[in-house]
């Protein structure tokens, strides 16, 4: 339970079969229509980072731009979008990433993130960590530091949370589904 002694997790929808047979999938739109499950999300996700030394939020698309929106607006910083392919407008780099069939690229505008610039990465949920491991590297590639990456909802089994620790970033999470 949050501080405010909100359970977030009874806030989680889940959905049976969906995308395909056999997955439960953890839908976060039932807390983000919550007000106070909202409020109570962003403040836990924002706490550890209360003072911390950061120049930018970076959001992933598309439910990490909802999030990531609101936590840069309470950190006081400017909202970096990470998006998937052809969908910015300026001059980008992409990273291309594994998904279970296929690859998909995510791209941030080139100039976004400047040498040296410290950057917090928030997503909804982390599964593999494919997604989240691509954005990191974006954000590096720029020369930029992953002050760390958060997300409401960890999804253990699938290790994405462990992946990005190997990769040397500091990982928060809220909630953890089996
Ligand atoms: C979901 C979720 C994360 C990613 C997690 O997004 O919001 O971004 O998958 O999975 P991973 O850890 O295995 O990479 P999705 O790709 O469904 O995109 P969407 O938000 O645009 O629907
Ligand atoms: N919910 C939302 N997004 C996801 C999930 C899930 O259970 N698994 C992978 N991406």
């Amino acid at each position: 339970n949050t501080r405010a002694g909100l359970d977030l997790k009874a806030l989680i929808r889940t959905i049976p079969d969906y995308p395909k047979p056999g997955v439960l999938f953890r839908d976060v739109t039932t807390l983000l229509a919550n007000p106070a499950g909202l409020r109570a999300s962003i403040d836990e996700l924002i706490w550890p980072f209360l003072g911390a030394p950061l120049d930018h939020v970076a959001g992933i698309e598309a439910r990490g731009f909802i999030l990531g929106g609101a936590v840069a607006h309470e950190l006081g910083r400017g909202f970096v979008p990470i998006r998937k392919k052809g969908k910015l407008p300026y001059a980008t780099i992409g990273q291309d990433y594994e998904l279970e069939y296929g690859v998909d690229t995510v791209e941030i505008h080139a100039d976004a993130i400047g040498p040296g610039d410290k950057v917090l990465l928030v997503d909804d949920l982390v599964a593999t960590g494919g997604t989240a491991d691509a954005a990191i590297d974006l954000i590096r590639k720029s020369g930029g530091e992953v002050v760390a990456a958060c997300f409401v909802i960890d999804l253990p089994d699938l290790g994405g949370a462990e992946r990005l620790r190997r990769k040397g970033v500091t990982v928060h999470t809220l909630l953890a589904f089996e």
